[in-house]
């Protein structure tokens, strides 16, 4: 066990490999969910996984397995992953780390011939980052039966494609796969990630427990007005729906903006139709997504956000619909103290920190032994091309990884 570390040059190679898929040439990469380049990213991980003879599956919502069988053939297997789809543009670490980290795990294992008691399997999780198709976490909401399956796949992007008919695209190029159902067992989460915010790297700390995720909602609100000619169409006969937008995220941002900033309160879209110079706007779609660490505060907040939609004074018709609601989650002690003895095995200083940022570890904490490793990102820039993990901490959390799941899934 004093020598169980990972293969750091493959794991460089992965990384640099994973990056060519949708590089945008600034250090960063397009990679939108169910994309020819979040596809290619995909195949590229399945050719290998094949050639090491991992078992491939996918689920109803796109969702893929790298199965490492263990011992017991049937028995739930241990997941370990993340997401290869990025913000638009987005960094080379988010998502893409905890895949090729638990990718590096499985073949550790392999190179080794450790057997482990329960099957190890990597799943990359379909449109976690919610920037193509909304909402966020869809793959793994939907595989925790928090997400209705329909409702995710008619999901649009701003072109109006739909997930089904991008699925199915997606999949003609990802050869033979296994198709299994949603919601299958698992025996334990573990994810591992970048912190995507400054406090690890302001400690000197490479290894992060995390203790839990902050609860998210997120919400479409739709407002219709009416097209007028801007030329001639006096104030008291527009039905303007841009300006009552922006009136309604103005009061919005009042009701939100907390004295101890814990609040986290963000309009990421908004869409103006018709969107010419010289026609008062007739409809606006804007999205909020609104975070806490509290359940209750939350749920106070979501309710006045819809009780301001819902009594704002204007010309105008408001719609405000809730497309995603996932509470605040507690980790697992056992999984932390795991991530934590197994840090120190390698001599790595870790501490106890809580994810500002969502991640499908949320919907897999209900279900099962749930976790995550995190490790630093520069300047804790995250959702950027800029985003940065030194390779020493990616390897650090790798290894830590590696060896949290040799102990958690052998005999
Ligand atoms: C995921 O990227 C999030 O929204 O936190
Ligand atoms: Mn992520
Ligand atoms: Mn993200
Ligand atoms: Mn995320």
């Amino acid at each position: 066990m004093a020598d169980l570390v990972i293969n750091r040059d493959r794991l460089l190679e992965r990384h640099r490999l994973m990056a060519s898929f949708g590089d945008t040439g600034n250090g960063g990469v397009i990679r939108p969910a169910l994309s020819d380049e979040e596809t290619a990213a995909r195949s590229a991980i399945l050719d290998l996984a094949r050639e090491r003879g991992f078992i491939c599956s996918v689920d109803p919502i796109g969702n893929l397995f790298i199965r490492r069988n263990g011992e017991q053939g049937n028995q739930a297997p241990l997941r370990i992953g993340s997401h290869l789809d990025s913000q638009i543009p987005g960094g080379n670490f988010d998502g893409v780390y905890g895949v090729i980290a638990a990718f590096e795990v499985l073949e550790t294992l392999e190179d080794r011939a450790i057997s482990t008691s329960v099957p190890v399997e990597v799943v990359i999780w379909n449109n976690e980052e919610g920037a193509r198709f909304s909402p966020t976490t869809m793959g793994s909401g939907v595989h925790a039966g928090a997400l209705p399956l329909d409702q995710a796949l008619a999901a649009r992007d701003t072109n109006g494609k739909r997930v089904d008919e991008e699925l199915a695209r997606s999949l003609e190029k990802l050869g033979q796969l296994f198709r299994i159902g949603l919601g299958t067992e698992s025996s334990g989460y573990i994810e591992a990630h970048i912190e995507q915010g400054p406090v690890l790297e302001a400690s000197n700390t490479p290894i992060g427990v995390v203790t839990g995720i902050q609860g998210i909602i997120q919400l479409q609100v739709t407002v219709s007005g009416e097209e007028a000619h801007a030329g001639t169409t006096p104030r008291s006969r527009r039905r303007d729906a841009l300006f009552t937008a922006l009136d309604l995220i103005a009061d919005l941002r009042a009701l939100t903006t907390d004295p101890d900033d814990e609040v986290r309160f963000t309009v990421g879209r908004l869409s103006v139709l018709p969107g010419a110079p010289n026609t008062v706007p007739s409809n606006v779609v804007f999205t909020i997504d609104l975070r806490h660490p509290s359940e209750k505060i939350l749920e106070t907040i979501h309710a006045q956000i819809i009780e301001v939609a819902a009594t704002f004074r204007t010309s105008c018709h408001i719609d405000a619909v809730t497309t995603l609601a996932s509470p605040p989650v507690c980790f697992d002690a056992d999984i932390r103290s795991l991530i934590e003895t197994s840090a120190t095995s390698l001599h790595l200083k870790s501490a106890a920190i809580a994810s500002g940022a969502t991640h499908d570890a949320k919907f897999m904490g209900p279900l099962c032994p749930t976790g995550m490793i995190f490790i630093p990102c520069r300047d804790g820039i995250s959702h950027n091309e800029k985003e940065w993990a030194e390779f020493e901490h990616m390897v650090a959390g790798a290894d830590v990884l590696l060896r949290a799941v040799s102990k958690w899934a052998s005999p």
